[in-house]
C-alpha cells in the first residue's frame, strides 16, 4: 500500500473541522498542508494560526509543504503550529543544507521539494539529509491543475538516487494526482501521493483515498 496525504487546500475552508474529521475516519496517512506566500508562488493560502487549529482536530501527522521564500526564517513557528513533516523548496532556499538540519534540530522530519523544472540530480548532495523528497507534478500555487507527464521520468531518476544514497528517504509526488495516474506513479517508484481535488471533489472521498493507496 502506498501512503496518501490529502491536500487541505481543496477542503471547504468554512468547514475545516468537518473535513478534517472525515479524513481522520479515512485510511489516509497524513494531512497535506499547503502554505503559500504570494511571492514564491502567485497565490496566498494560510499560515501558522490556521495550522494550529488544524492540529487541534487532526489525528494524522501534518505534512506541511512550504511554498514560501526563505523558509528557514519560520521553522520554529511551524514546529509550534504542529508540523510533523516540514518540506521546503530547493528553489526557495539559499542554504538548503542548513535549513534541512534546522528542521531536524527542531524535532520534525524534513524534506526537499523540486519544482517541475528543477533536475533531480541537484539533490545529489542533500538527499542523505532528507526523510522525504517531494516532486511537484504541477507548477505550484493552485489545486486542480493537470499532471505533468515528465514526472514519471523524474520519479525513476529519484528512485535511483535515493536507492544509492539514502534508501529510507520517501518519494512523494504532488499535483494532479488521481486514481488513474497513481498506479503508474507507484510503478515508477513513488511511495507517497498528495491529492487535493481528486479527493475533495469526489463523490466518496474516503473511497477515493482507499483507491489511491492501491499500489499493486
Ligand atoms: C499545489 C499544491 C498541491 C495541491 C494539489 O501548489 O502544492 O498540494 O493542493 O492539489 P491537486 O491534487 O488538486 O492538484
Ligand atoms: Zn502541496
Amino acid at each position: 500500500m502506498g501512503l496518501v496525504s490529502p491536500s487541505l487546500l481543496s477542503a471547504d475552508f468554512g468547514n475545516l473541522q468537518r473535513d478534517i474529521e472525515m479524513l481522520n475516519a479515512s485510511v489516509c496517512d497524513y494531512l497535506h498542508v499547503d502554505v503559500m506566500d504570494g511571492m514564491f508562488v502567485p497565490n496566498i493560502s494560510f499560515g501558522q494560526p490556521v495550522i494550529k487549529h488544524i492540529k487541534k482536530y487532526a489525528q494524522k501527522p501534518l505534512d506541511v509543504h512550504l511554498m514560501i521564500m526563505d523558509p528557514g526564517r519560520y521553522i520554529d513557528d511551524f514546529k509550534r503550529a504542529g508540523a510533523d513533516l516540514l518540506t521546503v523548496h530547493y528553489e526557495a532556499c539559499t542554504h538548503l543544507d542548513r535549513t534541512l538540519h534546522a528542521i531536524k534540530d527542531a524535532g520534525m522530519r524534513c524534506g526537499a521539494v523540486l519544482n517541475p523544472h528543477t533536475p533531480v540530480m541537484l539533490l545529489e548532495d542533500t538527499v542523505q539529509l532528507c526523510d522525504v523528497v517531494l516532486l511537484m507534478s504541477v507548477n505550484p500555487g493552485f489545486g486542480g491543475q493537470s499532471f505533468i507527464e515528465n514526472t514519471y521520468n523524474k520519479v525513476r531518476q529519484l528512485r535511483e538516487l535515493r536507492d544509492r544514497k539514502n534508501p529510507r528517504c520517501l518519494i512523494e509526488v504532488d499535483g494532479g494526482v488521481n486514481t488513474s495516474n497513481a498506479p503508474l506513479l507507484y510503478a515508477a517508484g513513488a511511495d507517497m501521493l498528495v491529492a487535493g481535488n481528486a479527493v475533495f471533489k469526489s463523490d466518496n472521498p474516503q473511497a477515493t483515498i482507499k483507491a489511491l493507496k492501491q499500489n499493486e
